[in-house]
């Protein structure tokens, strides 16, 4: 029988508590595929299903981990064989699916794409879910706008965090002049060195606008925070620009007025990187292969297993600067 190390989270009398424990790949569910996992990665949504919020897993005990790479170990399915080297992120992975935080999963196969060539595991998983995000959210404005986005003024929220940094890198790289916003005064030139042109706090950003419509500042941002962040956002568009939202790591709710959705046609788009068809995810992943290649060394930060629970801590509080890459070999 085989067994593998996995991050465990219980329920505990106040607060989950979480272990590093070895279990069997018996005790996986049905699936078409056995995966080795070889790299994770850690995002808010992990955090949140370790620390027990019930909005995520239901299901306790629970592996968290919503991004995998690895290798085949077993495949019921043609498209795939022993050995093959495979993403999987989202659908129900870390949900109330054992996830990524685990040596092994089995999952249906619909849920993985072969690893692009030109991208290695490690970067597919410095990448992650907030990688695709930020992708995602790119892709809508590229197709919103109907043009690509060189010279276009950006604003990026949560702009240390996951997919606030690669939103940050990956527009830069498309030629965009980016406005960072972020609460970490101690990472203003870190910001900078990713490609932001101007880094102002959130305090900056509500001086810089007005409710309910302000002086139109931006033809388009990525935003991970939600509440009064968002609503000052939509308040300083261009004409004809758009948001693409994702997170709400400022709450679930924000408040907005008809104007500049009548006034200036500006667009709200949602981003959702979890449930979507599998071929949109790939698309994205062949970009980051490819035209969208960055170099995320600088951004990464290793972990194994053991040291997870710390920057688990660390994301909840919003205190993570780029991404955690966890090593599971
Ligand atoms: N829709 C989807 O499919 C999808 C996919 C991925 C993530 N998400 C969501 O996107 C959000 C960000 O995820 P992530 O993995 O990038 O998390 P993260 O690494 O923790 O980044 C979030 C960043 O937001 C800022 N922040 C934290 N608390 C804040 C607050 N109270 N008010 C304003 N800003 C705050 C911080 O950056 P600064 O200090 O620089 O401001 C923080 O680093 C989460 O809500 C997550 O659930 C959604």
């Amino acid at each position: 029988m085989t067994t593998f190390k996995a991050l465990e989270s219980s329920k505990g009398e106040n607060q989950n508590t979480l272990s590093i424990i070895e279990r069997s790949i018996n005790d996986l569910p049905e699936g078409d595929l056995l995966i080795k996992v070889n790299y994770s990665s850690l995002n808010y949504k992990d955090a949140l299903s370790a620390s027990g919020s019930p909005g995520v897993t239901r299901n306790y005990p629970h592996t968290p981990g919503i991004d995998a790479v690895g290798n085949v170990q077993e495949s019921n399915n043609p498209n795939f064989k022993e050995g093959d080297t495979v993403i999987v992120t989202g659908y129900d992975l870390g949900m109330d699916t054992s996830g990524g935080f685990g040596q092994y999963i089995r999952v249906p196969a619909d849920w993985a794409i072969s690893l692009p060539s030109g991208l290695s595991e490690v970067e597919a998983m410095s990448l992650g879910t907030a990688g695709l995000t930020a992708g995602l959210s790119i892709k809508a404005l590229e197709d919103y706008a109907d043009q690509k986005l060189e010279g276009l003024k950006s604003i990026v929220t949560g702009s240390t965090g996951g997919v606030g940094s690669i939103a940050v890198m990956l527009l830069s790289k498309l030629g965009s002049e980016i406005t960072a916003v972020t609460g970490k005064e101690a990472e203003h030139s870190m910001l900078k060195k990713l490609g932001a042109s101007e880094v102002i706090s959130r305090d900056e950003l509500a001086e810089m606008t007005r409710l309910p419509m302000g002086k139109p500042l931006w033809d388009m941002g990525v935003d991970v925070v939600s509440g009064s962040v968002l609503s000052l956002l939509l308040a300083s568009l261009r004409p004809g620009g758009a948001v693409a939202c994702s997170g709400l790591v400022g709450g679930p709710s924000f408040e907005s007025s008809i104007f500049p959705f009548i006034l200036r046609g500006n667009a709200l788009l949602g981003i959702d990187s979890v449930e979507i068809p599998l071929g949109k995810k790939e698309e994205v992943w062949e970009n980051f292969a490819s035209d969208w290649k960055l170099d995320l060394s600088g951004l990464v930060r290793e972990v194994s297993l053991e040291g997870l629970e710390t920057e688990i801590n660390t994301i909840l509080k919003g205190g993570q600067v780029g991404r955690v890459l966890v090593n599971l070999n």
